[in-house]
């Protein structure tokens, strides 16, 4: 089964992933994997963080000749930015007055600084905000598409997109395909489907610059042609749209995540939510609608999954709020760290991503996932199986 593990501060020399249970015989697309980075690092409204960083990355274990060995996957992306941070966030040299300059002791509010350090002890915040920081979801990104690649293989398709920046709603398209919705996306720098507002979002964005501030926003995530019975409702914790949920929720400034209708739900009526039961001989089972987001029981029922998420604004501030220097105990406002305005662009890559693994690691729970065509095989079968049902 899959599971994954990453290592690395900001601003230290490299992250590190190592993932496991991806079949052996995955012929690994690695410019894919390169794009995902790079969508990371693009959208409107980053700081200038991006503009140091060209992330690639590159892999150490489980491969050969391009093709997964079925054994631990090694990933590494370069921090470009240590070059300027070398003596400060030196992970081997012992301390000295030179080497740790920079230290931050005004803890931003709506960041991991103060409750991080008092937890961990550090009377410096770097300790804490160096990894906090979701310079570490590039890593997630590299995993994630790694994972997207695996369900292609298996006939399964998802993406993740900007539905809703600050106040702005855009019209999610819910008719369109998940190629098609890849396709409109990739038209602007906001991964939105409707052109025609990117103008004004920019404007939003750049007014937010301007005064301080900065913006949240939501992201939706689809994913088709997920097979039904992925997940378990014998167990709260073999629930998937359980695991879904706390993946998502993993990611950093995530505060809500709806699985379909989500919170409308809550005020509609049954008639209006439940997704009536068709069948016909030709596809098999289906719903006339899907208010519930795939998830019947935990489990995939065979419909697009639909996840949304609610991410806050970002913590840091150009103007900043009250904050209290824990050195002195005195009222100071808090530090600032060179920042995004909104970071939605970016997070939709990182949800979409947190999705697949999920996804992958629910197939290679469910079948064995040594060896890529024996999972196709068993995938297909057990497809057939349900339409036959
Ligand atoms: C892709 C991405 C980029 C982010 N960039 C920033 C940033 O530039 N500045 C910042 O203060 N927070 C940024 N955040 C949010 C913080 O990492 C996050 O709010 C913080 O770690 C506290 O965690 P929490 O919001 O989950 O409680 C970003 C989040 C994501 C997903």
């Amino acid at each position: 089964m899959i599971n994954y593990v990453t290592a690395g501060e900001s601003h230290g020399p490299q992250l590190t992933g190592i993932l496991t249970g991806i079949p052996a015989g995955l012929t690994l697309d690695i410019a894919a994997i390169n794009a995902g980075l790079a969508a990371r690092q693009g959208g409107f409204g980053r700081g200038n963080r991006q503009q140091i960083e060209h992330d690639t990355v590159t892999v150490t274990g489980g491969l050969r000749h391009g093709v997964t060995l079925g054994s631990p996957i090694a990933l590494t992306i370069q921090n470009r930015d240590h070059a300027h941070w070398h003596a400060i966030m030196n992970p081997t040299s012992p301390a000295t007055a030179d080497n740790t300059l920079r230290q931050v002791t005004r803890p931003r509010p709506g960041h991991a600084d103060l409750v991080g350090g008092m937890k961990y002890g550090h009377r410096d915040l770097r300790n804490v905000l160096e990894r906090s920081s979701a310079r570490e979801t590039a890593m997630r990104v590299a995993i994630g598409q790694i994972c997207k690649q695996l369900l292609a293989q298996l006939g399964i398709d998802l993406v993740g997109y900007v539905q809703q920046i600050g106040q702005i709603q855009v019209d999610s398209q819910a008719s369109l395909s998940v190629a098609e919705l890849t396709q409109a996306i990739a038209q602007n720098d906001l991964r939105i489907t409707d052109n025609a507002q990117v103008a004004d979002i920019h404007d939003l964005i750049t007014a937010t610059k301007k005064a301080g501030d900065t913006l949240g926003g939501v992201i939706r995530v689809v994913a088709t042609n997920v097979p039904a019975g992925l997940g378990s409702y014998t167990n709260w914790d073999t629930k998937l749209d359980g695991q879904l949920a706390a993946a998502v929720m993993g990611v950093n400034a995530m505060k809500g995540v709806e699985i379909g209708d989500g919170f409308a739900a809550a005020a509609s009526y049954g008639s209006q939510v439940m997704d009536e039961i068709d069948w016909d001989a030709e596809n098999g089972w289906s719903r006339l609608t899907n208010h519930l987001g795939g998830f019947e029981g935990g489990m995939t029922n065979g419909m697009p999954i639909i996840i949304k998420a609610a991410m806050k604004p970002i913590p840091t501030l150009y103007k900043p709020l009250q904050s209290v220097d824990i050195q002195t105990k005195a009222i100071q406002k808090a530090s600032v760290e060179r920042s995004d305005t909104t970071a939605i662009v970016p997070a939709s890559i990182v949800v979409e991503s947190v999705v697949a693994i999920e996804l992958a690691r629910a197939i290679t729970a469910t079948f064995d996932g040594s060896k890529l065509s024996r999972l196709q095989a068993m995938v297909q079968a057990y497809r057939a199986e349900l339409q036959a049902y």
